[in-house]
């Protein structure tokens, strides 16, 4: 069973368990989020593990001070001045990220963006003394509403994580409003903590609304495809085409693979999910027409494993479409 600590009393224990690639369930000031260190994917892959997600979506960095975010992200002025003015504060922010920046790409599933937010609290202290951004999705089971006290995160995780930190109800409430700046307008993704007028007085514009869809997590139209044609539940490999393995046991034809990358020696289905994008874009780049994909069992996170390299191998018009 999870440990209960309170804020004033839990940040060894916090630091010591994200060293360590595990999650911790944190207080913020919208709603309990489910932490690991966003440059570890083992750590990140947990939090998938944990939530039981079918799918893969990107999750919000969390930030301790706006440097931090600079390091991660690269900012617009107008993203600039939204930070300025809402941060620490239930305001997330998408951005290009800034190459090179360290964060892990099962955190943005693979994407070129990110999503940032400074919260308010123990998180923003967590972060700074650990020095590295936490991703953290809201810390409920998939399917269930989101936590807004340490109570409800341990009846709903509490079989499953170490440690829940508990800072009290949350003042906000609900989660934070996310927006990304789209050419010279601003979008409004997700509304939340922070009302959309305030964000538009703030950025001197009208906010654009809807088709964003982001209301179906994973399924963003910017999601991250493959420009090889993918090929799931490969017995066999052709000649010429990319492999993408799984376990210690090689589908046969492998010693013709123009290049190959295991996502498990071992078969272990979080290090599989933290290797998963990654190895896909390595394989991507490897110019092979096609990547054959070694079955992978669709227990655990293998579901979302399964998941994104099923969507991968749809026909290109139907990508990020699928059900
Ligand atoms: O208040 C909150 O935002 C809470 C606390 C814990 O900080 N977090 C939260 O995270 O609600 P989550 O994972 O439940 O929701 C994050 C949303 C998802 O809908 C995801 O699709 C979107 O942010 N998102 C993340 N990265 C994105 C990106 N690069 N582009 C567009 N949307 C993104
Ligand atoms: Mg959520």
């Amino acid at each position: 069973m999870a440990e209960i600590l309170a804020a004033s009393e839990a940040m060894e224990r916090a630091l010591a368990l994200l060293e360590g690639g595990d999650v911790v369930a944190i207080p913020t000031e919208t709603v309990y989020g489910l932490a690991a260190d966003a440059t570890n994917g083992v750590g990140v892959a947990r939090i998938f593990e944990v939530k039981g997600r079918p799918r893969f979506n990107p999750l919000i960095a969390h930030v301790a001070d706006l440097a931090m975010a600079e390091r991660i992200a690269l900012f617009d002025p107008v993203s600039k001045r939204l930070a300025q003015t809402f941060w620490p504060g239930p305001l997330t922010l998408v951005l290009p990220q800034r190459p090179g920046n360290g964060i892990h790409p099962l955190a943005t599933a693979g994407l070129d963006t990110i999503a940032l937010r400074m919260p308010k609290g123990f998180g923003g202290q967590l972060i700074a003394s650990l020095g590295r951004p936490l991703a953290a999705p809201s810390a409920n089971s998939s399917g269930r509403i989101s936590a807004t006290t340490a109570e409800a995160v341990a009846a709903d995780l509490g079989a499953t994580i170490k440690l829940v930190v508990d800072g009290g109800a949350t003042s906000v409430g609900v989660e934070s409003t996310i927006v990304k700046l789209e050419g010279a307008k601003l979008r409004l993704l997700r509304p939340g903590g922070i009302a959309a007028e305030e964000i538009e007085a703030a950025a001197g514009m009208k906010l654009l609304r809807g088709a964003a869809g982001i209301e179906a997590p994973g399924m963003l139209a910017s999601h991250y495809a493959p420009g090889a044609a993918v090929r799931v539940n490969a017995a066999k490999v052709a000649k010429g085409e990319a492999l993408l393995a799984f376990g210690p046991r090689r589908a046969e034809g492998w010693q013709g693979a123009a290049a190959l990358r295991n996502l498990s020696e071992t078969g272990d289905l979080r290090e599989a999910a933290s290797n998963l994008f990654a190895h896909m874009q390595d394989l991507d780049r490897s110019g092979a027409k096609t990547i054959a994909v070694e079955p992978i069992p669709s227990d655990g996170l293998g579901e979302a494993i399964n998941d994104r390299l099923s969507r991968a191998a749809a026909p290109r018009d139907k990508i990020d479409r699928a059900p």
